[in-house]
């Protein structure tokens, strides 16, 4: 059986570069011999995290397809934008609603041996590198386990030709670098 991967962008926005490089590390894990899902999170709007509706309402509805997908998963490739140093608020708001308990099931739980690739892109010249640091702190805290590698491209409007892989051909081996060894790892793990 082959390692399922889920693919995600911390960006809802339509031209996101962040989605790009999320697509790109998708073929480069399906190249790798995963079966990669990709989700957009324009697709699952959810309300700003509250405790009363929490208590009131429960989950929100639309976060629960986003909870099996996650079940239904080995791993993440999760790539984030930068804002002012840290990952997005859609990214932690999106996550944050997945930890939480809907019924008897533990959000946690759904995290918990999961392994993970983070990855930033930013039109800037760091590429967004330094939101890699809060991403890992944070998918840490729910119990992923992400690889040590990680990729932030920097320039990003112009680093993707029309098939959507780096034009840096150095990044893209690098990016093939990190899928393979994701799935190499969730390969052996796998029973
Ligand atoms: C509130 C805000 C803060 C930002 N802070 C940073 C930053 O710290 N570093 C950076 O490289 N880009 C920063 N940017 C620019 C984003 O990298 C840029 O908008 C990027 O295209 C967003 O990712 P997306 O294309 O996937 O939507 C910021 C953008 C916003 C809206």
């Amino acid at each position: 059986m082959s390692v399922t991967l889920l693919a995600l962008a911390g960006s809802a926005r339509q031209d996101s570069l962040n989605k790009r490089l999320v697509r790109a590390a998708a073929d480069s894990a399906e190249r790798a011999g995963a079966h990669v899902t990709f989700v957009d999170l324009n697709d699952y709007p959810l309300p700003i995290y509250h405790g009363d509706l929490e208590a009131e309402q429960g989950v929100p509805e639309a976060s629960r397809p986003l909870r099996k997908l996650l079940r239904e998963h080995d791993g993440l490739l999760i790539a984030s934008p930068e804002y002012n140093g840290f990952v997005t608020p859609l990214l932690v708001n999106t996550l944050d609603w997945l930890s939480r308990k809907d019924g008897d099931e533990s959000g946690l739980a759904l995290f918990g041996g999961k392994y993970g690739v983070l990855m930033s892109a930013s039109p800037g010249p760091m590429g967004g590198i330094r939101s890699l640091a809060s991403a890992r702190q944070f998918l840490g805290n729910l119990g992923v386990t992400l690889l040590p590698g990680q990729l932030a491209v920097p320039q990003a409007h112009q680093a993707f030709d029309e098939r959507g892989a780096l034009k840096d051909e150095g990044l893209q081996a690098r990016l093939d670098s990190l899928t393979q060894t994701l799935v190499k790892t969730l390969s052996a793990l796998k029973p």
